[in-house]
C-alpha cells in the first residue's frame, strides 16, 4: 500500500513535528508542507548537526527526497533564500531538481510584514502575539482576492500593477496609525529579483502530487503550527491564519481527501504555547517554578522568534478535541524525557466551567480563560528515560503515563520520543503506525 500520511501538531505548536518528519521521511518518497509559512520553526537534530526549518519541509536533509511547498502556503521569497543559503552552508543543497514551490502559493511581500506590525500595535493588550512575519495579512489578501501568487509574480508587469493597487490601501492604513509608508518602487525592487531567483522552483505541484499519488509513490504531508492554532477550530482569535488541521492537507496540496491514508498526531507529554491566548493548564503562580524547570529541561524557547514558551500540564481534554477534528489514526508522543525530574505529574482530564463539567471544547476564548481544569495526578518516575529505544526499558511509571495519555485521548501510540535526536526513539508497537513504514524504521543517523 502506498501511504499518504499527514503529520499534525495536536496542541499549540512545537510538539516536535520536525524531529518526527525527519525520522519518518526515510520511508517516504515526497515530503510536502501544506499551510503556513516561516512562522513555523521545525528543529531536526542528526548526531551533532542541528537544523531549523521554517519554510522547507523537514525531509530536506534526506538528499534523495523530493520536497514540495504546497499551494496552501504563504511564502516570503526573502525567507526562502535565507533558509536555503543557510542550508547550503550546512551542506544541504536546495535545488529545483528536488524542491518545488507551488505556482498557486501566495507570496508574502514587505507590506505584509508592515501590516502585521501595525495590526499588533493597534490591538495593544488584545494582541495575538504573532511572529510578525506577515502571515496573517498575506492570508487576508488571499481571501480578499488581491493576493499575489508565485506564478503571477513571474510577470513583472502584473507584479508591479498588483503591488501598486495593494499599496494604495496598505499605505492608507499605515499612515493612519503613524507608520512609515512604502513606495511601489521599493517593494517591486525588493521583490522582483527574488522572484526571478525563485522562478526555477515554481511549478504546478498539484499536478505533480496527483501524478505521484496515481503512480503509488509515498507522500508525507507535514503540518506546521497545530490544531489549537487552526483558524476555524483553534482558540480564535488567538490562532494563526490557516487551516492547520488534517483537512487543510487536502486543500493545501490539491490531493483529494480519500487519497490520504493516515493522520499522525504529534503529542507532547506536556503543553506549551507561544504568544497570547487562553491556556487552561498553564503552570502559573504556585507552579511557576515547575514551569521554569520544564522550560529549561525541554529548551522551550521559540525556534523562530526565541521567545520563551509558556509551559503547562498535558491537556487530555484539548487533545481529545484535536484527535476528533484531525481523525488521528496514531500518535507520536514526544519529550517524555523532559518529565524525568518530576515527583508528580498532572494531566487535565476534563474542563469545568461555572462549576459544571462540560462536554465540548469551548468556542469562545473568554470561556477558555475561565476554565477550571479537572486534574488526575500520576506519580513521576524520577529516573532518566533520555535516549531509551525499547519500550521494555522504560520505567514502569513512565509506561503507565504513556498508557494513561493514550487511553485518555483514545488513540494508540505509534512512537515515543526520548530525546531530540533521530535515534532517541521508541517504536511503540502500534500496527497502524508500523504499517506506514513498510520494512520498519532504522532510527540510526
Ligand atoms: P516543531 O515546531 O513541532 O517541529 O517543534 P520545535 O522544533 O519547534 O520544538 C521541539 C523542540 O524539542 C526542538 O528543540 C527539538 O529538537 C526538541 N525535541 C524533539 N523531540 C524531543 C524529545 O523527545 N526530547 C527532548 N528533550 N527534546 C525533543
Ligand atoms: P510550529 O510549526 C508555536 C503562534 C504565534 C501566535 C499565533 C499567530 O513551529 O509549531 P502568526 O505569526 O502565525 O500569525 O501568529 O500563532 N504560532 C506558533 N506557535 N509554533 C508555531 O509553529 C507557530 N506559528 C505561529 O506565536 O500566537
Ligand atoms: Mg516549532
Amino acid at each position: 500500500m502506498s501511504h499518504i500520511i499527514v503529520i499534525v501538531g495536536a496542541q499549540w505548536g512545537d510538539e516536535g513535528k520536525g524531529k518526527i518528519v525527519d525520522l519518518l521521511a526515510e520511508r517516504f518518497s515526497i515530503v510536502v508542507r501544506y499551510q503556513g509559512g516561516h512562522n513555523a520553526g521545525h528543529s531536526v537534530q542528526i548526531g551533532d548537526r542541528s537544523f531549523v526549518l521554517h519554510l522547507l519541509p523537514s525531509g530536506i536533509t534526506h538528499k534523495d527526497k523530493t520536497c514540495v511547498l504546497g499551494n496552501g502556503m504563504v511564502i516570503d521569497p526573502k525567507a526562502f533564500f535565507e533558509e536555503s543559503d543557510r542550508l547550503a552552508e550546512q551542506g544541504v543543497a536546495v535545488t529545483p531538481e528536488r524542491v518545488m514551490v507551488s505556482a498557486r502559493a501566495h507570496l508574502i511581500l514587505p507590506y505584509h510584514r508592515l501590516l502585521d506590525h501595525t495590526s499588533e500595535e493597534r490591538l495593544g493588550n488584545e494582541r495575538v502575539g504573532t511572529t510578525l512575519r506577515g502571515i496573517g495579512p498575506a492570508y487576508e489578501d488571499k481571501a480578499g482576492r488581491r493576493g499575489i501568487r508565485a506564478a503571477d509574480a513571474l510577470n513583472a508587469e502584473v507584479l508591479r500593477a498588483r503591488i501598486e493597487r495593494n499599496l494604495e490601501d496598505v499605505n492608507r492604513i499605515v499612515a493612519a496609525y503613524g507608520g512609515q509608508t512604502l513606495s511601489v518602487d521599493e517593494v517591486f525592487d525588493q521583490t522582483y529579483p527574488l522572484v526571478e531567483r525563485l522562478a526555477p522552483f515554481i511549478t504546478d505541484t498539484t499536478h505533480f502530487l496527483n501524478k505521484a499519488a496515481r503512480e503509488g509513490r509515498t507522500i508525507l504531508i507535514e503540518g506546521a503550527q497545530a490544531a489549537l492554532l487552526d483558524v476555524d477550530h483553534g482558540t480564535y482569535p488567538f490562532v494563526t491564519s490557516s487551516n492547520t488541521t488534517a483537512g487543510g492537507a487536502s486543500t493545501g496540496t490539491g490531493l483529494a481527501p480519500h487519497r490520504i491514508t493516515g493522520v499522525l498526531g504529534i503529542v507532547r507529554t506536556y503543553t506549551t504555547r507561544v504568544g497570547e491566548g487562553p491556556f487552561p493548564t498553564e503552570m502559573l503562580a504556585g507552579e511557576a517554578e515547575l514551569g521554569s524547570l520544564i522550560r529549561e529541561r525541554g529548551r522551550e524557547y521559540g525556534a523562530s522568534t526565541g521567545r520563551p514558551r509558556r509551559c503547562g500540564w498535558f491537556d487530555a481534554f484539548a487533545t481529545r478535541y484535536a484527535a476528533d477534528i484531525n481523525g488521528f489514526t496514531s500518535v507520536a508522543l514526544t519529550k517524555l524525557d523532559v518529565l524525568d525530574a518530576l515527583d508528580e505529574i498532572k494531566v487535565c482530564t476534563g474542563y469545568r466551567l461555572d462549576g459544571k463539567t462540560i462536554e465540548s471544547f469551548p468556542a469562545v476564548s473568554q470561556d477558555l480563560r475561565r476554565i477550571e481544569p479537572i486534574y488526575a495526578t500520576l506519580p513521576g518516575w524520577r529516573t532518566s528515560t533520555e535516549g531509551i529505544t525499547e519500550l521494555n526499558d522504560l520505567p514502569a511509571r513512565a509506561r503507565e503515563y504513556v498508557e494513561f495519555i493514550s487511553k485518555e485521548i483514545g488513540v494508540a501510540v505509534g512512537l515515543i520520543s526520548t530525546g531530540p535526536e533521530r535515534g532517541q526513539t521508541i517504536m511503540a508497537g502500534d500496527p497502524t503506525f508500523n504499517s506506514w513504514l513498510g520494512e520498519g524504521l532504522s532510527a540510526a543517523p
